[in-house]
């Protein structure tokens, strides 16, 4: 049932790229994690104020471009010219913010799954659902892709609109049977806070048919914990470190 990835394996997503050692969100980081053996990459959506679907995780430009202001009151012109590489080392400097396509295009080559993330709270980014599912079209990858978001009216427009592409719920809270809620919008998967997750839990939700797909999670121990609880997947910055406990269980 799941996106890709092996059969029977969790999916492995590279949270904003291979983040932990690379520029999040660049193509540096998203390449990267396709070196490091990810099934797939997490990446967060925002509008310019243009309408360009541009992968950027904060809605301000300060902290991981050096720019005053927000992300939507910029045009794509503006937030190209920008450096997203020098904050994090110098090497990385005249990384760029990528366009969703750029994105698209490596997962249409590599067959790396891509779970985007609409970051539409602070925002409300008019018309970012359907942006991205033409774009997904566009590249043929309806079925290997997974929208996530924290606002959950999205969720649902996004599977009125595109039933083939799946979703998944993010949220922070202990939500009651969340997978009983999931259903009700048509969800297909649950991108819970880690701790917000037990394993009799993820039984649960899978008896109902409903995957789980915990973030961050960057602790060895707790990645074993929870493969072993039978998650379909999980958001890393470090996906070598789980795709390395994937491989010792396969031994
Ligand atoms: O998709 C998982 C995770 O990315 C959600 O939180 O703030 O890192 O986008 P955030
Ligand atoms: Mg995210």
């Amino acid at each position: 049932r799941q996106a890709a990835g092996r059969p029977g394996a969790p999916i492995i997503f590279a949270h904003r790229g291979a983040s932990g050692t690379r520029p999040e969100n660049t193509m540096a980081a998203f390449r990267r994690a396709v070196e490091l053996g990810a099934a797939g990459i997490e990446t967060d959506v925002q509008l310019s104020a243009d309408g360009e679907p541009v992968l950027i995780h904060d809605e301000t430009l300060t902290r991981t471009a050096g720019a005053p202001g927000w992300v939507g009151d910029k045009t794509y012109e503006e937030i190209r010219g920008l450096d997203a590489g020098s904050w994090y080392h110098p090497e990385f400097m005249g990384e760029r913010i990528p366009h969703l396509d750029e994105l698209l295009q490596l997962s249409k080559e590599t067959g790396i799954v891509v779970n985007i993330e609409l970051k539409n709270t602070l925002r409300a980014y008019e018309g970012i659902e359907e942006k991205v599912i033409a774009a997904v079209r566009a590249h043929g990858l309806e079925r290997q892709t997974v929208i996530s978001s924290f606002n959950h009216y999205s969720l649902a427009l996004c599977k009125r609109l595109a039933p083939e592409i799946r979703t998944g719920i993010l949220y922070m809270e202990g939500l009651y049977r969340p997978w009983d809620y999931a259903k009700s919008i048509g969800a297909d998967a649950l991108h819970a806070y880690d701790p917000a997750v037990r394993a009799e839990w993820v039984r649960e939700a899978l008896e109902a048919g409903v995957d789980y797909h915990p973030f961050t999670v960057n602790d060895e121990t707790r990645m074993r914990e929870l493969i072993g609880m039978g998650t379909a997947g999980i958001i890393t910055d470090y996906p070598d470190r789980a795709a390395r406990l994937l491989a010792e269980r396969d031994e």
